[in-house]
């Protein structure tokens, strides 16, 4: 005992001691002794206020954990996530217990690259999304419609059915005929959606002390990520005993893909299942949050919500007009409501990569080597040298009058590790939004209360709702 006791005060000496490589740069005097703080910071879902409270005190960098720097700069975006040589993921990534591993916790780069080509072909053509999106999407308006007739006060939780929605969205993009997702139908008596989110907040807070990985993964907690494990692999079983693989309609025909001399698949089964939660998971619970929060703002916002009709209602003048991709990409007043979403609506606090070896330059310091390194998306995102003068403010109109800057946009993060579903996900955000906008008039429920409902939007690497989104509706005649 005494031992460990002297190393975690020799450790604490240190981390705080003029000898340490990060001496020179501020910060408070708690994140140079543990990470403890970040931990519990992150926890509560305000990390990405508090790291913005933390430049504005401190500067542009910011010493935020014993070996982690905050840099709210934008020249460090480039070197740190978006050039080819950007640095690697740190050991936050490390999914410990887990048997096998997703494209996302790959941190070395061959194995990475490998497997990212993979993915790749699954994205390289859109055509059969929008019929699913189209086809879930009108199952949603059904859904939006019974469940309000359902309520004694007409009142729906969009935020829910927005949840339910993307996970079927995703079963079937993932899993093709063979999805076994069906929660606009059946609700979610297993849990999966609170699973997948308890999965992702463990992931961000814990990421903070990666030792605890292996441990939590063995208590209560990691009991239904087990059973998640288990659901997926059954699922990717299922699609792998379907059908030859010869369409090439869903992720998982990618990731199945076989060797040809020897007919068994590159991707052993742990691996798979790995990938198979990714997908599904990455595909639903974020844009989930982000289409609730543009919602959200159309609510909030009731000339924003008149403009985009207007604009929507000239495309597509008849109510089951098809969604066409090509129609959607010149509606300018869409876009800007989807962006303006995106920039407000996903509040990352700075996604940690290490510093190479050699060391790097960053915003003019020079940065020594296995230092942890972020750039905070959400302080970048409120810079009125790239936003305007008014970057707190929902206004769409910032990307139609040349006041906001598309390149400093951090949301989908860039380079290798970069969000490879970007493409899926505005295609989400298009059709459901569009979709529900030219079917419904919607309004918040009486009793919704937008000063609590803003209060309890938090961030853990994913938008975390306190509240219901309560709303009313009622069909566009
Ligand atoms: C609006 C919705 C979305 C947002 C804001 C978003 C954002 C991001 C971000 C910031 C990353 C990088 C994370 C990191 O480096 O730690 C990422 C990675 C990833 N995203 Fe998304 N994403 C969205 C939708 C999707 C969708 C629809 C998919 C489809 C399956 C997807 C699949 C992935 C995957 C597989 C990765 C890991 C990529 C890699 O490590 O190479 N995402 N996403």
């Amino acid at each position: 005992m005494f031992h460990v006791l002297a190393l975690a005060a020799a450790t604490v000496a240190y981390r705080v001691s003029p000898l340490h490589p990060l001496a020179r740069f501020p910060g408070p005097a708690i994140h140079r002794c543990t990470s403890l703080k970040n931990a519990w910071v992150t926890s509560t879902g305000r990390r990405h206020l508090y790291i913005d409270a933390l430049h504005q005190q401190y500067g542009r960098i910011v010493r935020i954990g014993p070996d982690a720097l905050s840099i709210n700069d934008s020249t460090a975006v480039g070197p740190i996530y978006a050039a080819a040589n950007a640095m690697d993921k740190n050991a936050s990534y490390t999914f410990g217990g887990a048997k096998g591993k997703g494209l996302f916790f790959m941190k070395e780069r061959e194995e990475h690259n490998f497997r990212r080509r993979m993915w790749a072909g699954a994205f390289s053509e859109a055509k059969e999304w929008f019929e699913v999106l189209e086809r879930r999407t009108l199952e949603l308006q059904e859904v939006l419609q019974s469940r309000a007739d359902a309520d004694k006060c007409g009142v729906v939780d969009l935020r829910q059915a927005l949840c339910h929605w993307t996970y079927d969205v995703m079963g079937d993009i993932t899993f093709g005929n063979s999805s076994q997702v069906n929660m606009l139908r059946d609700g979610d008596p297993e849990d999966v959606i609170l699973t997948g989110h308890l999965a992702t907040i463990v992931l961000e807070v814990v990421g903070e002390i990666p030792s605890l990985f292996s441990l939590l993964w063995y208590l209560p907690a990691g009991e239904k990520m087990r059973a998640l494990e288990q659901r997926a692999a059954r699922w990717m079983a299922q699609r792998a005993a379907a059908d030859p693989l010869d369409a090439r309609q869903d992720i998982a025909s990618y990731l199945l893909e076989k060797d040809e001399s020897t007919g068994a698949t590159l991707l052993g089964p742990d691996d798979l299942t790995a990938d198979a939660i990714l997908a599904v998971q990455a595909g639903s619970d974020t844009p989930a949050g982000i289409l609730t929060y543009l919602f959200f703002f159309l609510l909030w916002h009731p000339n924003v919500h008149a403009l985009l009709y207007r604009e929507l209602f000239a495309a597509f003048p008849t109510a089951d007009a098809p969604l066409l991709p090509r129609t959607l990409a010149t509606l300018p007043y869409l876009d800007a409501v989807i962006t303006e979403t995106l920039r407000l609506g996903a509040p990352f606090h700075g996604l940690p990569r290490v510093v190479p070896p050699a060391g790097a330059a960053l915003a003019g310091e020079f940065v020594p080597p296995g230092t942890t390194v972020s750039v905070p998306s959400w302080s970048r995102h409120l810079d009125p040298a790239h936003f305007g003068p008014d970057p707190l403010i929902f206004r769409p109109e910032r990307w139609l009058d040349g006041s906001a800057d598309r390149a400093a946009l951090m949301t989908f993060s860039f380079g290798p590790f970069g969000c490879i579903g970007k493409p899926l996900a505005i295609a989400e955000l298009q059709v459901c939004l569009v979709r529900t906008v030219l079917t419904y008039e919607l309004a918040f429920a009486p009793s919704f209360d937008i000063a609590a409902f803003r209060a309890g939007a938090l961030n853990i690497r994913t938008p975390v709702f306190r509240h219901p989104l309560r709303i009313m509706l009622s069909k566009r005649v």
